[in-house]
C-alpha cells in the first residue's frame, strides 16, 4: 500500500490532520490500534479554544460544535467561600466553547469516511522503518494479515504511549523534560441539570475540585485525587460529599447532585520531547508533549500542532519547498512551552501539595487574591486560558 502521508493514531491530531490534508487535495492513510466504538467513547478533555473552534469551523466539521457545545464566556475561580469571575470574553474578546472530545472524534471520523478517506482500526504491531530515508514505510497488522504503508512522510500523532516518539533516532539530540505531579483527577459524569453556568475551578485546603459540564442534562465534575487510588474506594456518597466539602460558599451556590454513571482516574504530568521532528517522522500532539489538565490545553495543543504540520506539507507538495516543515519543532514548541508554563502555572495555584509549608500555603492564597483584584493579572489568566497567543 502507497499513501503519501502515514499518520498514526486517530486521536484529535492524527483525524484533523488527514482532514486538513485532504482539504488540500494531499492523500493520507490513518492506522487505529483501537476501535472506532472505542475512540468514539472514550471521555477525555472538555475544552475548546476560540483557535480550534475557528480551525474545525474552517475544516468543515464544526457544525454540530456549534449546534451543540456551548459557547462560556467567563469561568469562576473559588476559593475561601468566595466565586470570583474572570470575564474571558470582557478581558480578551474571545470566549471557550464546552464540546466533549470523543464528539470532535465523531465528526471528524464521519468527514473522513465521508471523503472516503482511509481510516483503519484495530490495527497492531505498527513499526516504523526508514524515518531518515525519503521512503519511510509503516509495517503493521490488520484483520491478521501482515501489511507494509509507504509514504513520503510519517506523523505520529499516537499519543504518549504510542510507539512513534521511541522510533525518533537518538542522534537528533533528543531532550525530554518532565515533571510528575503527585495527585491525580477523579473524574465522574453524572445525570444532572447544570450547577452553574460557567466552569468553577475552586482551590481548597482538601484540595481542587473542578465544575465542567457536557450539555444540559451531563455534567462533567473532577477533584483532585491520590494518583494511585481506585474507583472502587469511593462510593457515590463519598465523592459527593468530598465535593461538597471542597465547593463550600458563603453565597447560597449549590452543587447539584445526580446519578454518577462514569468514574476515572488519571494521573498528571507535564512532559516534552524535543525535537519534533526526525528526517521523515513528525511528532505531533501528546505523542510529543503532555500537560496537566488545569488548563484544558491538551487537545487544543495537538489542534495548532497539526495545523502548523498541515500548512508545512501543503508547502511541500505545492511548492517542492521543506522551509516550513523544518521550522516545524521550533515554531510548534514555542506555542507548547507556553502552553506548558499556563498548564502548570494553574496547577500550582489550584491543588494542595500535601508538602506545602504552611508559609507556601498563604503564598498560593496571596496569588489567587491578586489574580482576582488586578485587572492585569486577570487579564494574563484570561488570555492564556483563550489561547490568544
Ligand atoms: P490521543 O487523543 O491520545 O490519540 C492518540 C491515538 O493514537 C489514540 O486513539 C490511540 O489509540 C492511538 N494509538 C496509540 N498507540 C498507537 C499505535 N501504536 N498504533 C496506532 N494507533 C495508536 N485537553 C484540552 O485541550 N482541553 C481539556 O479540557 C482537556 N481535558 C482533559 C481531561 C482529561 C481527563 C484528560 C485525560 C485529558 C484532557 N485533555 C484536555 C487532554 C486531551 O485529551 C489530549 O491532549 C488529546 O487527546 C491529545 O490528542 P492526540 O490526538 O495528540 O492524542
Ligand atoms: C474539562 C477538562 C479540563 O481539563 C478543564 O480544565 C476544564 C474542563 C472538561 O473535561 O470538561
Amino acid at each position: 500500500m502507497r499513501t503519501q502521508i502515514a499518520i498514526i493514531g486517530a486521536g484529535p491530531a492524527g483525524l484533523l490532520l488527514s482532514h486538513l490534508l485532504h482539504l488540500q487535495g494531499i492523500e493520507s492513510v490513518v492506522l487505529e490500534s483501537r476501535s472506532r466504538a472505542d475512540i468514539e467513547s472514550t471521555i477525555r478533555a472538555g475544552v475548546l479554544e476560540q483557535g480550534t473552534m475557528d480551525i474545525l469551523t474552517e475544516a468543515g466539521v464544526g457544525e454540530r460544535m456549534r449546534s451543540e457545545g456551548a459557547l462560556h464566556r467567563g469561568i469562576e475561580l473559588a476559593f475561601d467561600g468566595a466565586r470570583h469571575r474572570i470575564d474571558l470574553a470582557e478581558l480578551t474578546g474571545k470566549a471557550i466553547t464546552v464540546y466533549a472530545q470523543h464528539e470532535v472524534i465523531k465528526d471528524l471520523v464521519a468527514a473522513r469516511l465521508a471523503a472516503q478517506g482511509t481510516l483503519l482500526f484495530e490495527v497492531s504491531e505498527v513499526a516504523l522503518h526508514g524515518v531518515e530515508t525519503s521512503q519511510p514505510s509503516v509495517t503493521f497488522s490488520h484483520n491478521g494479515e501482515e501489511c507494509r504503508l509507504e509514504a513520503d512522510f510519517i506523523i505520529g500523532c499516537d499519543g504518549y504511549h504510542g510507539v512513534s516518539r521511541p522510533a525518533m533516532p537518538e542522534q537528533h539530540l533528543r531532550k525530554n523534560f518532565q515533571r510528575i505531579y503527585p495527585f491525580g483527577w477523579f473524574g465522574i459524569l453524572v445525570e444532572s441539570a447544570p450547577s452553574s453556568d460557567e466552569l468553577i475551578y475552586a482551590q481548597h485546603e482538601r484540595g481542587f475540585a473542578l465544575v465542567s459540564t457536557r450539555s444540559p442534562t451531563v455534567q462533567r465534575l473532577y477533584f483532585q485525587c491520590d494518583p494511585g487510588d481506585h474507583t472502587d474506594k469511593w462510593s457515590d456518597d463519598r465523592i459527593w460529599a468530598e465535593l461538597h466539602a471542597r465547593l463550600e460558599n458563603h453565597d447560597g451556590w449549590k452543587l447539584k447532585e445526580g446519578r454518577i454513571f462514569q468514574k476515572n482516574i488519571i494521573g498528571m504530568r507535564s512532559f516534552v520531547s524535543t525535537p519534533m521532528q526526525a528526517g521523515r517522522l513528525f511528532l505531533a500532539g501528546d505523542a510529543a508533549h503532555i500537560v496537566p489538565p488545569t488548563g484544558a490545553k491538551g487537545m487544543n495543543l495537538a489542534v495548532s500542532d497539526v495545523r502548523l504540520l498541515a500548512r508545512g506539507l501543503e508547502q511541500f507538495y505545492r511548492q517542492g519547498s521543506e522551509e516550513l516543515l523544518n521550522g516545524y519543532s521550533e515554531a510548534a514548541l514555542k506555542r507548547i512551552w507556553r502552553a506548558e508554563y499556563f498548564s502548570w502555572t494553574m496547577t500550582r495555584l489550584l491543588h494542595t501539595f500535601a508538602d506545602a509549608t504552611p508559609f507556601e500555603r498563604e503564598m498560593q492564597r496571596a496569588e489567587l487574591e491578586n489574580i482576582v483584584s488586578s485587572r492585569a493579572l486577570a487579564t494574563s489568566l484570561a488570555e492564556n486560558y483563550v489561547g490568544a497567543f
